[in-house]
């Protein structure tokens, strides 16, 4: 009897085949899943554990707190609360404060801030610092980060408990395109040097701004978009993506979902880190080719977030703009750019 017949070797390599796409499946899913702190422990008698530690996934809430029943039929009918890939879309009334502070107190998380304040826009760091003291993460652990090329203008500002400020210094420059485009690179390197292992989040945030109401745990997320305030009724065919195929931030007719804020981004450290260095990477390849997306950081983060969907919208009430009237569906602004004269503080226009 010949046990290696035609059928049989063909049914062999087709499993091998089917095993070898599925392994490759289930490891491209777990390197997903380890965007979060995965480690592997080797326990005493020699098997292996893995954790992962994800604050996205495990929410425990003290069963001593009280709060007003959640509704499943009734809530914000005037609004988007939930994108199309299932993200949540934060706005006013969609979430219990009390309820998602209790959550993530005992988890003792940390959150950076950077800030970036060169030239004139020095001259917005009190305002944002103080009112950050006021409004941003209060009761949490928050470390900011300011790059600035005038450490010596430093505004003194007062930090609460659990809050420190450092200041990095970063050289002048001549065009606000280029301090802009630096960003996401400074924003990288913070995070490979000073931050992996020791901080949770991130929120990367526009200086010539300030917060006007609370801005906290809801924010939380893997990666997290802000919806831009000045086009958010638009079709998507006016916003102002770059629209140049050759280059990398080059968003199509018929794509993107939103138009989101250059102003605000941020996210699980992790996530931000891999958002940061390959808007750098795309940035720096387009500058070698000289071209300048309409943009610059902002149209980059725009193409990455429309490929790398956010897993948490920001709704306007986190970046809103002091010359805009209030829309009614905002009932809150939490933190808007206040009203500048870009002649007077960019050092080219
Ligand atoms: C909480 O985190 C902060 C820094 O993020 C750390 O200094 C502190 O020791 C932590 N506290 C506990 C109880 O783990
Ligand atoms: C962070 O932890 C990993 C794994 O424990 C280690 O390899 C890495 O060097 C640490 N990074 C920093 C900046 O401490």
């Amino acid at each position: 009897m010949q046990l290696w017949n035609g059928k049989t070797l063909t049914v062999i390599l087709l499993s091998a085949l089917l095993l070898g796409v599925l392994y490759c499946y289930i490891s491209q899913s777990y390197r997903v899943v380890s965007l979060g702190s995965v480690w592997e422990e080797i326990t005493a008698d020699g098997r292996s554990e893995v954790h992962i530690e994800s604050h996205q996934f495990h929410l425990v809430a003290p069963d001593s707190l009280q709060y007003k029943q959640p509704s499943i039929v009734s809530g914000r009918t005037d609004v988007v609360t939930v994108t199309p890939w299932l993200a949540p879309v934060v706005w006013e009334g969609t979430f219990n404060p009390v309820l998602l502070d209790s959550i993530y107190k005992p988890q003792n998380i940390s959150v950076a801030v950077t800030v970036f304040a060169v030239g004139k826009y020095v001259m917005f760091l009190k305002d944002f610092l103080e009112t950050a003291e006021q409004y941003f993460f209060v009761g949490f652990n928050v470390h900011v980060y300011v790059f600035t090329d005038q450490p010596t203008k430093m505004p003194q500002v007062k930090m609460g408990s659990g809050r420190q400020l450092t200041v990095r210094s970063v050289p002048s420059s001549k065009r606000w395109q280029e301090i802009s485009a630096r960003r996401m690179e400074l924003i990288q390197t913070l995070i490979e040097e000073k931050l992996r292992n020791r901080t949770d989040y991130i929120f990367c945030l526009d200086v010539d701004s300030k917060f006007h109401g609370r801005w906290g745990t809801e924010s939380l997320g893997g990666l997290v978009a802000v919806i831009h305030p000045g086009y958010y009724r638009d079709d998507r065919s006016q916003f102002p993506y770059e629209r140049r195929p050759q280059s990398r931030a080059y968003v199509g007719p018929g794509q993107g979902d939103f138009y989101y804020c250059g102003g605000a981004f941020g996210g699980l450290l992790q996530e931000v880190h891999q958002l940061a260095k390959t808007c750098r990477s795309n940035f720096e390849a387009d500058a070698k080719e000289g071209i300048e997306a309409a943009w610059q950081e902002e149209s980059h983060l725009n193409r990455y977030m429309w490929i790398n969907k956010p897993s948490k919208v920001l709704s306007p009430e986190y970046l809103w703009q002091d010359f805009k009237p209030r829309n009614a569906e905002v009932y809150i602004v939490r933190f808007s750019g206040v009203v500048k004269n870009y002649a007077e503080i960019r050092p080219n226009v």
